[in-house]
């Protein structure tokens, strides 16, 4: 086991480069199983829900070939299982995607539904609506979610609520369904936008995409093609409010940054000046961010996986900001971390009241999900003294080499070995 230790009070300064949207690369994936040859996939975050998602691939019977750290061919010409364990699934929250694609390619699913989460129940009955709107059967066994169908066809549904797993899963199951599906009320993130993109290139037929209707025309088959991932909005994000946090400036390069802009509008708020360029964006922060109010919905509203880093920044601001959870019942698990570092945070039910503190000050803490995690690392680097991180094996499923990224960058963190110090037993 592992820990990130960090020695806080150093200003950022330098550039970034950010990895592909492992939101995007999560379901691109699996989608590649849609295909009759093989894909290259490119700009791969190397992180560890992308690992578990090429092994459950390659149990399938997909052909994986590393070309190098962010490139993958997949040939999933001969896989022909349709089962995703509960064991080949463990610790991967986009197992559900597996749903959409099997049943697109063979009509036949059968998958462990993605593992309860550290800020509330995932519930998929918007995912299993729209694949029963489509012909499929859809049953639980032995703790499996079960999907079979004789031909999917396509079909209206509307969402009742705003969902990016079950807008992705439906887009998996209808891009070779007969005739015309429409999701409406869908979900617009970029990694929709994304998804819409590779299998259009693959010989789909997707329109709208980006907008809450989308409708999708089915194919008999699609191809293999090269695709390149769009860069990560979460992982661009949580390095900007760190500059907001810790001063200092910044260049993040690899970016879209019309898909940061409810980001980067609230980090002006906050006082950072912030440029835009083609691919990139410099983020220039001096003294202390002022309060500023924020409600996390689906995009383009601010999103939720911005959430915690944010409501960090805010804690060391002048005066008080409120920010408002739209999205999960329960995201607030983490600020109990953050009041142990001396932020003044109350939370009521979906709301958190933060009063800026002028300093927060180091403190052993936990990453209690992923986002969260980050949120303890940007409070290491914003507090005085040094700040221990544990359970990051959260952080290392979505960041990217966080350490020698942020290193790079004037951080004095590291990654240690946590020494189990508890007594051996003699044995008798
Ligand atoms: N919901 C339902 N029924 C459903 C599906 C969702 O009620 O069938 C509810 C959820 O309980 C939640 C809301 O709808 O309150 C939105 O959930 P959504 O389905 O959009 O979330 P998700 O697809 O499970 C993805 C991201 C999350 C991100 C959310 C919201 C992936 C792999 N995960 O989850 O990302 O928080 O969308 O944007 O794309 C993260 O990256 O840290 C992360 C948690």
């Amino acid at each position: 086991m592992e820990k990130f230790v960090i020695n806080g009070g150093k200003q950022i300064k330098g550039e970034v480069k950010i990895s592909g949207a492992k939101n995007a690369a999560v379901a691109i994936l699996p989608a590649v199983l849609l295909a009759d040859s093989p894909c290259v996939i490119e700009n791969l975050p190397d992180i560890s829900d992308v690992a578990l998602i090429l092994n459950v691939m390659h149990t399938l019977g997909a052909r994986v070939r590393l070309i190098n750290k962010s490139t993958v061919e997949i040939d999933p010409r001969h896989a022909n299982s349709f089962i995703v364990t509960k064991e080949m699934a463990e610790g991967m929250r986009a197992s559900s995607y597996f749903l959409g694609a099997l049943l697109g390619r063979m009509n036949r699913a059968r998958v462990a539904p993605p593992g309860g989460c550290n800020f509330g129940v995932r519930p998929i009955d918007q995912h299993i609506k729209g694949f029963e709107a489509l012909g499929a059967k859809i049953t639980f066994e032995n703790g499996l979610v079960d999907g079979k169908a004789s031909e999917l066809r396509g079909a209206s549904v509307y969402l009742d609520v705003v969902s990016v797993g079950a807008t992705i899963n439906i887009m998996l199951a209808a891009v070779k369904a007969k005739g015309l599906t429409v999701i409406e009320n869908a979900a617009r993130e970029p990694h929709i936008v994304d998804l819409a993109n590779f299998l259009n290139s693959m010989g789909a037929n997707i329109m709208g995409a980006g907008t809450s209707v989308i409708k999708i025309r089915g194919v008999d088959s699609l191809q293999g093609t090269s695709y390149s991932i769009i860069p990560d909005q979460i992982e661009a994000g949580t390095y900007m409010a760190a500059v907001v946090g810790a001063t200092g400036d910044l260049l993040v390069n690899n970016v879209t940054p019309k898909h940061l802009e409810s980001i980067i509008a609230k980090l002006r708020e906050m006082g950072a000046e912030i440029t835009e360029y083609d691919e990139a964006v410099r983020v220039v922060m001096k003294g202390r961010p002022r309060k500023c109010n924020v409600k996390t919905m689906p995009h383009p509203g601010f999103p939720t996986d911005m959430q915690p880093q944010i409501a960090t920044v805010l804690a060391i601001a002048e005066g008080t900001s409120i920010v408002t959870e739209g999205v999960w019942d329960n995201r607030f698990r983490y600020v109990d971390q953050l009041t142990v570092m001396g932020a003044d945070v109350q939370v009521d039910g979906k709301m958190a009241v933060i009063t800026g503190v002028e300093k927060l000050s180091g403190s052993p803490v936990k990453a209690v999900d992923l986002r969260a995690g980050a949120a303890m690392i940007i409070a290491g680097i914003i507090a005085d003294g040094v700040t221990e991180v544990e359970d990051i094996d959260h952080i290392d499923r979505g960041y990217e080499n966080i350490v020698e990224k942020f290193s790079a960058i004037g951080v004095d963190i590291k990654r240690v070995p946590i020494i189990d110090t508890t007594p051996v037993l003699k044995q008798a």
